[in-house]
């Protein structure tokens, strides 16, 4: 250990870099002791406090480069875009995404830019949008239908977020697979969001840090890696059994070959042409899966949450609905331009619940300059985007939600990374390419909801709880509130 630790002490001494500030570190644990397993937005704030908007952690054998202006994060998602374009994985990671033969976890490179140009088509464009709105707002449509059926949801309440779920199954799976879940009992769709539910906890748990950090512990983690073999191996088992293949003996028979393409039949295309391999294709619904379900489902879930606890906000977004569309008129896609009090609300609960805090971790593979500091290759990049969006220097009040903000002082900031104070989605090479589908789907789900339900707390609860769930890079609710659903008599 102590050679180890000698040559990279030589190592970096050696290049004379000039590091960014940050707590002094001890030998073989640099600061992990010190800053301890949970790196969250809020707790990387006091340090951004102590040492400035660019600072340096050691944890371990891995730096950790925390950025915290506006300026910087530009400087690392535009400007330096490409030296700052990769990802770091880690030794849960690099299972899960067979060392990065995905698109979301790949460093910046040929196999990225094949793999973000191959999804582009079947995901991210308006045309994808327009041949699937009308599924999601049937699929809105449908939990209010299914909620309007449970009478305890008037009185009671409910764990809507439950049904949220298939909801948002059911968006993604039909843009992939043209299939739907019937109910949340499907034993597909349970087996499903099982193996989903266990690959986040694993690689969401802080439990394998010290392997991770520490490579002569990684003995140590043997067995919890086996289990993160396991459950990789399961679910994607089941994503090539029961869709993959599924979908391409379906999309062969006669009968489908004039039906508008679902995004696997492009898929299977670039396959056929040998643009990607088997694999491949599978860990591009692996990232579906994660990636786009439960971020849009967190933010839903948030923002439902925000509403509920702000009943005159809830009032306005209705009001908005009532004037614009007409009583009982469901909202559609369409609509969503003309409802600027509606997006408000979204960018808001986007803002102050940013599902991914730290957007997806960024790494330089070759040493770098970051300000006025030395980057050495390799390291972890992490812009705290939700700083940038709440630091009280920049933003009024920001600790209040007030989905006014975005109609009066902050009218001219958009989702999509027009201000580097505001960064939901990222920005650059490696933004969220996803955001053309999610801000849709949000307006959709709140708006079906808010035109059929009052949304209150549980009787005798003023307010749903709103703590914040730990995690390696995502800011869930802890808890998932039951949530009382009043029926509007029109
Ligand atoms: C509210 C919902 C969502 C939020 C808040 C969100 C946020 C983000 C963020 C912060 C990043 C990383 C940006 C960076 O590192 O600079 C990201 C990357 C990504 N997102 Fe999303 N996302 C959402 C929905 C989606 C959806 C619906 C999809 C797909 C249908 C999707 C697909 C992706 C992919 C593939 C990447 C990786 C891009 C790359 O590395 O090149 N996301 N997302």
């Amino acid at each position: 250990m102590a050679i180890v630790i000698a040559t990279i002490v030589s190592k970096l001494r050696g290049k004379k870099f000039n590091l960014p500030p940050g707590p002094i570190p001890v030998p073989i644990f640099g600061n992990w002791l010190q800053v301890g397993d949970d790196l969250n937005h809020r707790n990387l704030i006091d340090y951004a406090k102590k040492f400035g908007e660019i600072l340096l952690l050691r944890m371990g054998q891995r730096n950790l480069v925390v950025v915290s202006s506006p300026d910087l994060a530009k400087e690392v998602l535009h400007t330096q875009g490409v030296e700052f374009g990769s990802r770091t994985r880690n030794v849960v990671f690099d299972i899960f995404t067979g060392k990065g033969q995905d698109m979301v976890f790949t460093v910046y490179g040929e196999h990225w830019r094949k793999m973000r140009r191959i999804m582009t088509v079947p995901f991210f464009t308006n045309k994808v949008v327009q041949q699937n709105r009308h599924g999601w707002e049937a699929e809105a449509a449908a939990v209010v239908e299914d909620v309007k059926k449970i009478p305890e949801a008037a009185t009671n309440g409910i764990v809507l977020r439950r049904r949220l779920q298939l909801m948002m199954y059911n968006n993604m799976y039909r843009i992939m697979f043209d299939r739907r879940f019937e109910s949340e009992d499907d034993p597909l769709f349970l087996k499903l969001k099982a193996l989903n539910a266990e690959r986040s906890r694993l690689s969401q748990s802080f439990e394998y840090n010290y392997g991770d950090f520490i490579p002569v512990l990684r003995p140590f983690l043997r067995g919890y890696l086996k289990v993160c073999k396991d459950v990789k191996e399961r679910r994607l088992q089941l994503f090539k059994d029961y869709f993959i293949d599924e979908r391409k003996r379906l999309a062969s028979t006669k009968a489908m070959k004039n039906d508008v393409k679902c995004a696997m039949d492009h898929i299977h295309e670039a396959e056929e042409k040998g643009e990607i391999n088997e694999d491949n294709v599978l860990y591009i619904v692996e990232n579906i899966n994660v990636a786009a379900i439960e971020t849009t489902l967190w933010s839903i879930e948030w923002a439902i949450a925000e509403l509920v606890n702000h009943p005159e906000i809830q009032k306005k977004v209705r009001d908005e609905l009532d004037t614009v569309l007409g009583p009982g008129v469901p909202i559609t896609e369409p609509d969503i331009n003309r409802l600027p009090y509606l997006q408000a609300v979204m960018k808001e609960a986007l803002r102050l619940r940013m599902a991914i805090p730290l957007l997806v971790p960024h790494m330089n593979l070759h040493d770098a300059k970051l300000g006025s500091y030395d980057i050495p290759a390799e390291s972890k990049i992490l812009v705290n985007a939700w700083w940038l969006a709440n630091n009280p220097a920049h933003w009024k009040k920001p600790e209040e939600f007030r989905p006014d903000r975005f109609l009066e002082e902050e009218s001219k900031v958009e989702a999509n990374g027009n201000d580097f104070r505001y960064l939901p989605f990222g920005v650059g090479r490696r933004s969220c390419p996803g955001i053309i589908l999610a801000l849709p789907i949000i307006c959709i789900t709140l708006g079906h909801l808010v035109q059929n339900f009052e949304l209150l707390p549980p009787p005798g609860q003023s307010k749903i709880d709103t703590t914040e769930k730990p995690g390696q890079f995502s800011l869930q609710i802890l808890k998932h509130s039951t949530i009382v659903l009043k029926p509007r008599s029109l």
